[in-house]
């Protein structure tokens, strides 16, 4: 045990009056402590999370005469609980018995600290690390487990969870995502069950399009935006994960996050580490709003790669073109984005395959060699186009994927997941497989199709990496018969190495996460991406819901946010230009639209807006969220704001979500401003023939956050451009 370096964590070596010397170990943030009892020969106790304690709370907690339970709950004596581990000895003994043996503090490059508990088995040279990391820019407090043993052979890890923290019971109420392809990031808020309630993904490969491994507990009954205290628990993993709530017959709720163990039993060999990933946790008590400021805040700077940097307007190709990639038709795409003042054309599916051209989903995915029927100059031709337009090029990949129909199928069947005496089953096409990720030849392919396209094009800056399959087999051709429970285990461990590499070499680069839309929205994969797809589905309408949602714990620079066509592909719906660029702006801006169907007006409304999105651009991507008035609520009309670090500077977007004749609608009161300074207000994409009445008006932070401004039901606009959408984007700039 490092003393004295741990003379800034420990804060008290308790009364205690057992013989034991208890060591209270105090991982803190400036608002937030959470408190352990790593007493040696002892389990490793749980004291508390939440507010940050004063000295004088700090040397008592132990003594309020709340049940104590252990921090990371193993299987085995009392094994009526849950339990965050469970393990079966090489000689068959399914029991642990852990105490703590030791007690670490390092700091991270980053500044970070981390506190490292070790426990041991009593008998068993089994070991057990546990690790929580501080993010004092944030309140973040991140917690995983490090596993290794000494037996003569491998153990067999049961279960192994990220954290597990027992929550008071008061009027808890969780706050999750759910949804499904085309409806990604929905909110659904309820109080806890008796018994266990439990969020799972068993995709594989992705694993946010039907639930999210992220959720917020409000402590003191329904969650409020602003007031309240509410714990915000992330799993930062990319692969299937478990997270549950046992609320069973003692005070408290039982929360444990972690992989999720099923089907995955994983067989730990001697010395070999086995880490679970990160579990971030952060406390507020200005409700859902400033845990989801925390998340942001700690994700742009320490998660998502570029966090902190603004990121292009780009045009993607996919929903102007879909599969009909042509140099023509990338040429006047890249010609029309310029022209608007986009900065970055991303040319999608389609561009490759030359054995099997890729003509449409069902062949050539792992042929990554141009088309040149297609693109007769290639994708060096494409960037010398965007170049000479001044802007930049992106391209589509979906790496991790093959086809049946492929020349990398043909020469590499055994690249592919697949059950052995089975044949595979096929997804997207018909033909989709899934490469074996755990496969270092495979993690080579992966690495050399990022490499060898940024190799011989550097000037590509971006990439969209696509993932549209989840595991449609259980087999691994490369893992050994007994290792086939580490399939989806092994599959992202071999994506993150990759994607490490990548990162190594392109740190610059510009890289979309996208799976079908918005598989991919989780904090243990977008250390290595920059952003995500949000969802295929484009609508302007539906996207409110489903944005509201994501920003509960994804920052706006990391969510992608296009301009379709109208009627809407996925919904059909006709939404005017004005109401699509009013949500789009919102988030990370872009188009996934046919330029050359949009009328000259659009064009010119389209460019305008572009410009005004690049001046609020810093705010938007890098400003604190202040979530007004939630689509949810079913008030008519949703609305959020963004306003800068310094609070100089403010964008509030409002969005009718009902339309009714003369429906009475709540005037939305601003947050986040300072009261003492002075506003002016500029309405942003304005369409009406006259100006609101308060444009160019100063008000106070005080005024507006008191009362709001009272936005028209509807716009002042000539006859033939009337319908049945309204929503307004203001900027407020302090004086
Ligand atoms: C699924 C993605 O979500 C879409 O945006 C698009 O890239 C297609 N794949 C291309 O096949």
């Amino acid at each position: 045990m490092n003393r004295l370096t741990l003379m800034s964590i420990i804060t008290a070596a308790l009364a205690c009056p057992s013989a034991a010397l208890a060591e209270n170990i105090h991982v803190a943030t400036p608002n937030t402590s959470l408190v352990l009892d790593a007493t040696a020969g002892q389990p490793l106790k749980f004291l508390y999370y939440g507010n940050h304690l004063a000295a004088a709370d700090l040397a008592n907690i132990g003594t309020i005469g709340d049940a104590v339970f252990n921090a990371y709950p193993v299987y085995g004596l009392w094994p009526e609980k849950e339990a965050a581990m469970s393990a079966v000895h090489a000689d068959g003994n399914m029991t642990l018995d852990m105490a703590v043996t030791g007690v670490s503090s390092s700091t991270e490059a980053d500044g970070a600290q981390v506190t490292t508990v070790t426990m041991t088995d009593k008998v068993y040279p089994f070991n057990v690390d546990v690790n929580y990391r501080t993010y004092p820019d944030s309140d973040v407090i991140e917690t995983w487990t490090v596993t290794s043993h000494d037996e003569k052979k491998p153990v067999t890890l049961t279960r192994f969870m990220s954290g597990y923290l027992p929550i008071r019971r008061s009027d808890v109420h969780v706050s999750q995502l759910y949804g499904s392809w085309a409806n990604e990031g929905k909110v659904e808020e309820a109080p806890l069950p008796h018994n266990l309630k439990v969020i799972k993904n068993k995709d594989g490969v992705r694993n946010s399009h039907t639930a999210h491994a992220e959720v917020m507990m409000s402590l003191d009954g329904k969650g409020r935006e602003d007031e309240g205290r509410v714990i915000g628990a992330a799993l930062c993993y990319g692969g299937n994960y478990k997270l549950m709530f046992d609320t069973d017959d003692s005070n408290h709720h039982h929360f444990f996050a972690g992989i999720n163990e099923e089907n995955s039993e994983y067989h730990l060999k001697k010395g070999e580490r086995f880490a679970t990933p990160p579990l971030a946790l952060t406390y507020s008590e200005e409700g859902l709003g400033g845990a989801s400021r925390n998340f942001h805040k700690w994700g742009r700077n320490h998660r998502l790669a570029n966090g902190n940097k603004l990121r292009k307007v780009l045009l993607n190709s996919w929903e102007g073109v879909y599969f009909d990639i042509n140099e023509a038709g990338m040429t006047q795409m890249m010609s029309d984005i310029a022209d608007m003042g986009g900065e970055l054309f991303v040319m999608d599916d389609g561009w490759f395959g030359v054995k099997y051209p890729r003509k449409n989903d069902s062949s050539s995915l792992g042929d990554w060699s141009v088309d040149t029927t297609k693109l007769p100059n290639g994708i060096k031709g494409l960037c010398h186009t965007a170049d000479s337009l001044g802007i930049r090029f992106g391209i589509w990949i979906e790496p991790e994927m093959s086809n049946s129909i492929s020349e990398l199928y043909e020469k590499h069947p055994e690249y592919i997941l697949k059950a052995v005496n089975r044949d595979p089953v096929m997804g997207r096409g018909g033909t989709q497989l899934v490469l074996d990720m755990a496969n270092p030849a495979v993690q080579d392919l992966v690495f050399n199709v990022v490499d060898t396209l940024m190799t011989k094009y550097p000037e590509i800056d971006y990439i969209k990496w696509d993932a549209n399959a989840p595991v449609m087999n259980h087999g691994s051709q490369y893992q050994k018969p007994e290792n086939q429970s580490h399939l989806y285990i092994g599959y992202h461990d071999g994506l993150e190495k990759t994607l490490q590499r990548i990162r190594a070499k392109y740190p610059d680069l510009t890289i979309q996460a996208c799976a079908s839309g918005g598989g991919r929205a989780n904090w243990g994969i977008l250390p290595y991406f920059d952003e995500f797809w949000v969802s295929d589905n484009t609508d302007a309408l539906q996207r409110i819901y489903m944005q509201w949602g994501t920003s509960y714990f994804f920052p706006a620079v990391a969510m992608a946010s296009h301009i379709s066509a109208s009627p809407n592909h996925q919904t059909n719906r006709i939404v005017p230009l004005k109401f699509r660029t009013d949500v789009a702006m919102s988030g990370r801006l872009g188009m996934e639209i046919q330029p050359k169907d949009m009328s000259a007006e659009d064009k010119e409304q389209t460019r305008k807006a572009i410009a005004d999105y690049k001046a609020v651009r810093p705010v938007v991507q890098q400003g604190d969220l202040y979530r007004l008035l939630s689509p949810y609520d079913g008030k008519g009309a949703a609305s959020l704001m963004y306003v800068s670090p310094e609070k100089d500077d403010a964008v509030f977007y409002w969005w009718k979500t009902e339309q009714f004749v003369n429906q009475q609608l709540p005037r939305v009161t601003m947050k986040g401003l300072d009261p003492d300074r002075l506003y002016t207000v500029t309405e942003l994409n304005r369409v009406d023939n006259t100006p609101l009445p308060f444009e160019g008006k100063t008000f106070s932070g005080r005024y507006l956050m008191s009362n709001g401004l009272e936005l028209p039901l509807s716009h002042n606009v000539d006859w033939h451009k009337r319908n049945d959408y309204a929503s307004r984007v203001l900027r407020l700039q302090a004086k």
